[in-house]
């Protein structure tokens, strides 16, 4: 076999938030190829490190009292923790605030400047006079040009959808000082992307660096044309300063953009210095000089929002510096959980360390795994569908196989297996499988992997159901049978965990140790277990708890409600001024909310009422007049905005949900004492909502 050296990045979280299984998605995906690949006998690499540079990261710092090194430092220690938690085996966890990666970043931009792709224009921009500095979008809010929806951030309107430039909002606010931005002028630097528009055509479409998806996305890019980049931001700002600037000009830093794949770079360069003079050197050029592309492999994961940048960008900036480019650009779709965006509110927007409090990592892996493909497709965590997964197919079915025939063989025959397997074709069959489970590893088909290894456990299963072991241990003279079958047993589940040591590494750690094996590498499935000793069985995986999903949830909303920062990374993936059509996916992390604590929300009373009457109301096109039961001694009198979308009969008897504890309002026809509650849109469509029949009046809602 051919031993490839191969490269493999994830993308670099960036260091002013918590890593949220967003981000762990990126990771178990990268981190399962590569220990696939690994198994396999390839000499894999994987680098990753903080994204710690850029406007926010010096504001996050600023609020928290600290300098942005010390930020940044805390931030990296918590997310290195949160990995490791999750078994994420990078060779080289590094930060792109580091020598090397100024040293790579400089080396980039001259390379570039000096053959020319480098130019600078002056580009004018809103400025906040008490804070003195230039405003990303994020940081204006103002009304909207189009439809004068207030409060709208800088790049587009949430109201009517428009896209405009920040200088184009009425009223602009900074929502650093609320002061007034005024317009200011600075001199920018752009790397010029057109240049590289035959390049990066071609280079898009050939060698299978991309999958089609984005490839026919980055056609649409092509057709609405590039523009040059810009790639410098003005002081302050956290990062590195441009070197070779005129020096009677103020300073100008590289944006977090530029420097930012770099990392990838400088992180890998870094751990060549630690492993100098080691058995496990590596050499820089051999992964990044250009004359190298064909000996070595290099492949970033990412998420699809970030596709511009790695696909278009980068290659173009490595080309144009004479450095390697990527062989390949995997991009995985976003995670959903519970079928929607992960939200804040329902607790459904869960960071790694609030998870791995609760359940073990290894579900979590499995589950990703059994869901994930090459495909640029959103991932859908769905908790009930988690629980049911991970307990049929791992306890149920996998663990299950070892705790059926271990037992016997350790009691009996002293732990040993026989010298000769009763069941050659089975195993064999199972053996044969491996390929087809190694390939689909290696194309990221890892939820057809996860499939294959199914259907082999299926088999064992099967295969055991089928003899009893159970029933021939009682029965005489057939002891010879019983040793064959949990031998049969056993070299199955040894398969299987090297089937799954990509994905459950702790689990079948602990599984060779009872195997007693030495390896689960892909190769050493080939050596059946014959004449083999194996120790006692240790329980090797517990069931899912419903109440740990509960109380994950749980902890999930307590834990960001109260320390809910909004970290808006929309701008900072804007593609700068040129309002390509890129990165508009907007991040999970991006989303905002107004949060009340849990007391504001058990402050509201809410109970089943009946609808003893409805009526319209004289004079009022819009009120319905509802008399409810709720369960007091008293009816209550409630208006209601919705005869638009009812006639009274149709409520007349109905059970509903009425807020009962909210202060009586007095009405120009009467006191409403107490509200209804209906969802949808006051605007076209309302709906009552009312409760089955069997509800009880005056019962409060949980
Ligand atoms: N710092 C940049 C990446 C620089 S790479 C040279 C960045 N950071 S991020 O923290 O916002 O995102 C890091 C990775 O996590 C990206 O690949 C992004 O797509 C991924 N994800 C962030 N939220 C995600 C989900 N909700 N679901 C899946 N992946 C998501 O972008
Ligand atoms: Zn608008």
């Amino acid at each position: 076999m051919q031993v490839r050296e191969i490269l493999v990045t994830s993308a670099l979280p960036y260091a002013n938030g918590d890593i949220h299984l967003g981000h762990m998605l990126e990771h178990i995906q990268t981190d399962i190829w590569v220990r696939a690949m690994k198994a396999q006998g390839h000499k894999v690499t994987y680098v990753c490190a903080d994204d710690a540079h850029g406007t926010g990261i010096m504001l996050k710092a600023e609020d928290n009292g600290v300098t942005p090194e010390k930020q940044i430092a805390n931030v990296q220690a918590a997310h290195e923790a949160d990995f490791a938690k999750f078994m994420i085996d990078y060779d080289n966890y590094h930060t792109t605030h580091s020598a090397e990666n100024k040293e790579c970043s400089e080396l980039i931009y001259r390379r570039l400047r000096d053959a020319g792709h480098i130019s600078t224009r002056d580009v004018e921009q809103l400025f906040d006079p008490e804070k003195q500095l230039f405003l990303a979008d994020r940081f204006v809010k103002g009304t909207c040009p189009e439809c004068d929806a207030p409060d709208q951030y800088g790049d587009n309107c949430e109201v009517c959808g428009t896209t405009y430039d920040a200088t184009d909002l009425k009223n602009p606010q900074s929502t650093l000082s609320n002061a007034t931005p005024v317009l200011k002028t600075s001199k920018h630097y752009f790397f010029d992307l057109p240049e590289f528009e035959q390049f990066l055509k071609d280079w898009t479409r050939s060698d299978n660096r991309l999958q089609s998806s984005v490839a026919n996305k980055l056609q649409e890019w092509f057709e609405a044309g590039l523009t040059s980049w810009d790639i410098s931001r003005d002081a302050p700002y956290f990062g590195f300063q441009i070197p070779d600037t005129p020096s009677n000009e103020p300073d100008k830093y590289f944006y977090v953009w530029l420097d930012a794949p770099v990392g990838y770079m400088a992180s890998f360069k870094n751990l060549c210095e630690k492993r100098k003079d080691t058995e496990n050197a590596l050499d820089f050029d051999r992964y990044w000089a250009q004359e190298n592309e064909h000996k070595t492999e290099v492949y970033h994961f990412i998420g699809k929002d970030i596709v511009y940048f790695h696909a278009l960008f980068w290659p173009a900036m490595l080309a144009g510096s004479e450095f390697r480019t990527p062989t390949g650009v995997f991009a995985h779709g976003f995670l959903m959980v519970n079928g929607e965006k992960m939200s804040k509110s329902r607790g459904t927007f869960i960071n790694a360390g609030t998870y791995a409090k609760h359940l073990h990592p290894e579900y979590l892996r499995y589950y990703f795994a059994s869901k994930l493909s090459d495909k640029v497709e959103d991932v859908n965590f769905d908790l009930e569908d988690f629980m049911q997964k991970v307990n049929s197919d791992l306890v149920g079915k996998v663990v299950n196989i070892a705790s059926r025939s271990a037992g016997f063989l350790v009691k009996k025959y002293d732990g040993m297996l026989t010298d000769v397997c009763a069941e050659p074709n089975l195993l064999a069959d199972i053996t044969k499988t491996g390929d087809e489970i190694a390939a689909a590893y290696e194309d990221r088909e890892f939820s057809r992997a996860m499939r294959l290894i199914m259907q082999c456990a299926d088999k064992a299963n099967e295969y055991i159901d089928e003899k009893k072991p159970w029933a021939l241990a009682k029965v005489e003279g057939a002891e010879q049978e019983v040793q064959d079958v949990c031998s049969v047993a056993i070299n199955i589940f040894r398969q299987l965990m090297v089937y799954l040591a990509p994905v459950l590494p702790e689990l079948t750690e602990n599984a060779r140790e009872f195997l007693n094996i030495d390896s689960l590498s892909f190769a050493s499935r080939n050596e059946w277990l014959l004449g083999h000793q194996i120790n006692k069985f240790k329980p090797l995986m517990q069931r899912i708890d419903e109440k740990d999903i509960a109380a994950m949830v749980e902890d999930s909303k307590a834990s960001l409600g109260v320390t809910a920062t909004p970290t808006a990374t929309q701008d900072t993936k804007s593609v700068a001024k040129n309002k390509q059509p890129a990165a508009k996916d907007v991040d999970a992390n991006a989303e905002q909310t107004d949060y009340i604590g849990i007391d504001d929300f058990a402050k509201v009373e809410m109970k089943v009422a009946h609808v003893v009457s409805c009526s319209y109301v004289e004079g009022a096109d819009k009120l319905l007049q509802f008399t409810l039961d709720v369960g007091e001694a008293q009816m209550r009198n409630v208006f209601s905005g919705i005869r638009k979308f009812y006639e009274p009969e149709q409520l007349q008897g109905k059970k509903v949900i009425c807020v009962t504890n909210l202060a009586p309002r007095k009405m120009k026809f009467g006191i409403s004492e107490g509200m209804i509650l209906s969802a949808g849109d006051p605007k076209t469509t309302l709906v009552v909502i009312t409760l089955p029949d069997a509800a009880v009046i005056g019962d409060t809602l949980a």
